[in-house]
C-alpha cells in the first residue's frame, strides 16, 4: 500500500493563503533563529570561557550572560509565529511526528523551565560577582575585591546551557520525524511504531535517532549558531555603551574571524553531509536549476561576512559600528537563506507522501487581520523595548 493512505489527504484546509503561511513561518524560523543561536551555541561557550578563557574571553562571556535572559524572553516568544503555521498547515504530519515522539516533545518545556531560571541564576550572580580572577583583582587597588561566582550559580549556568543543547537536539527530531516517511508508510509501521505502542495507542516513547538526517543537520544547525554568536560578538564590542579596552578590542579583532572560520567550516562539512541524507528526489531538485541559486547562496554566504572579519583583523582593529552593522546584516541574510532552503526541502521532502501545499483554502480573514495586527504592534513593541535599553543603556564598571 503507498504511504498516502496514513496522511488523511482529504479534510482539513489552509485557513491562510499558500504564501501567507510560507512567508510568516520562515520569517518566525528566522527571527526565532537569530535569537536561539546565541543561547545554543552560546550559552556553552560561555560557560566554557568563564572557566577557560582569557580575561576579554571572560569578559565577552559575562557581557553574553548579562543579554541571555532578554534574548531567551525574545527568542521564546519569536519561536510562537513558525509554530503557529507549522500546526495551521502541516498539522497532518507535525501531530502525529510530535505524538511519536510526545513525551521528548513535552520535555521541551521541562527542560526550558529550569533552562531559563538557570540563565537567570548565572547572570543575577555575575551581578553580584566580579569578573576577572582573584591575582588580578588583589593586584588592582582601583577594582573592588574579587567576588567568584557562587559554585551553585555557576551549576545553574551549566544545567541552562546543557539542557539549552539538549532541547535544541529534542526540536531537530521533532522536525525531521515530520517528513520521515516510514512513519507514515504502512510497510514500515510495526518496524517504526511496533515498540512505540500499546494496544494499538502511541506511548510517545520515540525519538529519532535511526534517521540518517538527525545528526548532520543537528550539529549543521550548531555550527550556523556559532557564526552568529561571533557576529553577536562583533556587533556588541562595537555598539557596546562604554569603550572596551584596547585589549579587549585587539583580542576581538584577533579571534572573531577565526571563531566564525571554525563555525562556517563546521557548517560547510556537516551541511554537506547533511545534503548526502537527503533522498536522490530531494537532491536532485536542490541541486538543479533554479532552486541551485538558493541552495548554492545557502552554502557560500557565510563566506563574505568572514571576509568582512578576516579584513577588518587585518586592519588590526574590531569592525567600527557601521561594518558591525553590515555584517550583522549580512549574517541575517545567511540564516534567512539558511530558513528559506530548510522550508523547501521540508516541502519537498513531504511532497513524497503529503501534498501540504495541496489542501484546499479556507481564508480566514478575521483571525488573519487580527494576526496581522497584533505581529505588527508586537513587532513595535519589542523595537521600542530594544530602543529603551539602548537609549538607557549603562557605561560597565
Ligand atoms: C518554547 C519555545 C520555543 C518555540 C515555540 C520554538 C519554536 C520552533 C519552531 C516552530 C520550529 C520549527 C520551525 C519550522 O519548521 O518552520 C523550531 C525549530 C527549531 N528550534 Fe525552536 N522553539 C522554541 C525553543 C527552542 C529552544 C529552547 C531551542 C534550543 C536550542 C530551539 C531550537 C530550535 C532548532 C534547532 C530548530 C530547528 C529544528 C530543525 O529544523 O531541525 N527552539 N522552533
Amino acid at each position: 500500500m503507498t504511504p498516502t493512505v496514513l496522511v488523511e489527504q482529504t479534510g482539513g484546509f489552509l485557513p491562510a493563503p499558500w504564501w501567507f503561511v510560507q512567508f510568516f513561518k520562515v520569517l518566525g524560523f528566522t527571527l526565532h533563529a537569530v535569537l536561539m543561536h546565541l543561547w545554543y551555541a552560546g550559552l556553552v561557550w560561555a560557560m566554557v570561557s568563564a572557566v577557560r578563557g582569557s580575561a576579554s574571553g571572560r569578559e565577552a562571556a559575562g557581557r553574553l550572560m548579562r543579554q541571555m535572559p532578554i534574548l531567551v524572553a525574545l527568542g521564546i516568544n519569536l519561536g510562537i509565529v513558525p509554530l503557529l503555521f507549522l500546526q495551521a498547515a502541516y498539522a497532518k504530519v507535525f501531530y502525529p511526528a510530535t505524538i511519536y515522539m510526545a513525551w521528548f516533545w513535552l520535555g521541551i518545556v521541562i527542560l526550558l523551565i529550569p533552562a531559563y531560571y538557570g540563565v537567570y541564576i548565572y547572570a543575577i550572580g555575575l551581578r553580584n560577582s566580579t569578573s576577572g580572577s582573584e591575582p588580578e583583582r588583589n593586584a588592582s587597588s582601583s577594582l573592588p575585591p574579587f567576588r567568584p561566582m557562587p559554585l551553585w550559580r555557576t551549576a545553574a549556568g551549566w544545567i541552562a546551557a546543557v539542557f539549552f543543547i539538549v532541547i535544541g537536539f529534542l526540536f531537530v527530531n521533532g522536525l525531521t520525524l515530520m517528513t520521515r516517511q516510514e512513519l507514515f508508510r504502512q510497510e514500515d509501521w510495526q518496524a517504526v511504531w511496533g515498540s512505540h505502542t500499546a494496544a494499538g495507542a502511541a506511548l510517545g516513547t520515540g525519538l529519532n535517532l535511526a534517521d540518517l538526517r538527525l545528526l548532520p543537520r543537528w550539529l549543521m544547525f550548531f555550527s550556523l549558531a556559532w557564526t552568529t554568536l561571533v557576529v553577536w560578538l562583533v556587533v556588541d564590542t562595537a555598539w557596546r555603551a562604554s569603550a572596551p579596552s584596547e585589549t579587549y578590542r585587539t583580542w576581538v579583532a584577533r579571534s572573531s574571524w577565526k571563531l566564525y572560520l571554525a563555525g562556517m567550516v563546521g557548517f560547510a562539512l556537516f551541511g554537506s553531509w547533511y545534503l548526502h541524507t537527503w533522498s536522490a528526489e530531494v537532491r536532485a531538485t536542490m541541486l538543479s536549476w533554479p532552486i541551485l541559486v538558493l541552495t548554492g547562496l545557502t552554502a557560500v554566504f557565510p563566506g563574505p561576512v568572514w571576509l568582512g572579519l578576516a579584513w577588518s583583523a587585518r586592519r588590526g582593529k574590531p569592525p567600527d559600528r557601521g561594518l558591525a552593522a553590515l555584517l550583522a546584516l549580512g549574517q541575517l541574510l545567511v540564516i534567512a537563506l539558511n530558513a528559506t532552503s530548510r522550508q523547501v526541502v521540508q516541502n519537498l521532502e513531504l511532497r513524497q507522501f503529503f501534498a501540504v501545499s495541496q489542501q484546499p483554502e479556507a481564508v480566514q480573514w478575521s483571525p488573519l487581520i487580527v494576526f496581522l495586527v497584533l505581529f505588527v504592534l508586537g513587532a513595535g513593541v519589542v523595537g521600542w523595548m530594544l530602543w529603551q535599553l539602548w537609549r538607557h543603556r549603562q557605561v560597565e564598571t
